[in-house]
């Protein structure tokens, strides 16, 4: 069959990490997707840098809004990030060209989802976005799919690879702040600006957008109480541990009376807690359904393959046709409810 073309904007790790997965498993994923998918063109800032990829044979493009809405280009990955300049301009070029779009910019959606997810829907292009959420754990999939017959009352998790891993490092290996955020920017888990990670923003971003799906409302995401981890010491965190507990940074929302609560902040959760054992990088989410009671995901939050790993089953499902509908944030997917502001309770 046709292949499935696809223009990678992004370069980094997330962009590298798809388009190592893509050559790696090339022959199981064109047996699933029914066809081969192939990055023919990508566009990146420093075309020089040395990725550990070849990238030989490839289109380069200057502009990634060129790249995503060249005719060559089946579709458009945007694995560039913010939640403007050219990863909005990018990803709006390629939905208004009709054309399916695959992102992992959760800064973007967080903030701009429910008019991007509308454009989708407006001009009927896939807009996919596995890869914003939790790293590889497939917790869109599981709202959209697994859960879909549950009225979800609560979202709760471990969000941020970076901050679970300071704070593992922290206890487990007597390690300083500093350093365990050096060793997690090393290891690719850190955003490019680190203060996303450890002031709780990031995290902010994702769990505003699990709260748009599992509700069915947009997300006023400057309503979302965000606090990060900076004022943790190593002192709190061996207190809390001679008392049984741990310490997480936890995002959490909920259906409440007066609409959905929001927050992100540091949590002691007993020892004793499913959430306590998940270390490092890892990260997990619970959902609470009415009838499927709780379902606890946990996986890598963070890094090349894991994020590569959702980006990918995304552009599995385009290349057979069978994203889920509807494709964004904008029509209430999981409840018929009207759009109502989040609130704090
Ligand atoms: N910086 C993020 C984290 C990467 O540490 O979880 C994945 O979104």
């Amino acid at each position: 069959a046709h292949p499935l073309s696809v223009g990678l904007a992004g370069l980094g790790t997330v962009g590298g990490g798809t388009l190592a997965l893509l050559r790696a498993n090339a022959e199981l994923i064109a047996a699933r997707a029914g066809r081969p998918i192939t990055v023919t063109a990508v566009s990146a800032r420093d075309r020089g840098r040395d990725r550990g990829v070849p990238l030989a044979g490839l289109r380069w493009f200057e502009d990634p809004v060129a790249l995503a809405t060249d005719p060559g280009v089946d579709v458009f990955v945007e694995a560039i990030g913010g939640a403007d300049g050219p990863a909005r301009a990018s990803v709006e070029a390629a939905l208004a060209a009709g054309k399916p779009v695959v992102t992992a910019n959760k800064a973007m959606l967080a903030v701009h989802g429910a008019a991007i997810a509308a454009q989708a829907e407006a001009t009927g292009a896939p807009l996919l976005f596995e890869a914003a959420v939790a790293g590889g754990i497939p917790a869109i999939k599981a709202l959209r799919e697994g859960l879909a017959a549950n009225r979800i009352t609560r979202v709760a998790g471990i969000l941020n690879g970076t901050c679970n891993y300071i704070l593992t490092m922290m206890r487990a290996e007597a390690r300083e702040f500093a350093e365990a955020l050096a060793e997690a920017q090393r290891l690719g888990y850190a955003e490019a600006d680190p203060s996303f990670d450890i002031d709780g923003i990031d995290a902010a971003h994702k769990l505003a957008i699990l709260a748009a799906l599992a509700f069915g409302r947009p997300v006023d995401f400057g309503s979302v109480h965000v606090e990060g981890i900076r004022s943790v010491s190593a002192l709190d965190i061996a207190f809390a541990g001679e008392l049984g507990y741990r310490i997480k940074l936890l995002g959490i929302a909920e259906r409440t009376a007066a609409g959905v609560s929001a927050r992100i902040h540091p949590v002691m959760i007993p020892v004793t807690s499913p959430l306590a054992p998940v270390e490092g990088v890892f990260n997990a989410v619970a959902f609470e359904g009415d009838f499927v009671g709780r379902v606890l995901l946990e996986g890598r939050g963070a890094g090349a393959g894991p994020t590569a790993s959702a980006i990918v089953a995304d552009l599995i499902d385009i290349a057979r046709g069978r994203h889920t509908p509807p494709f964004g944030m904008a029509a209430s997917l999981l409840s018929a409810e009207p759009a109502v502001p989040i609130t704090e309770r």
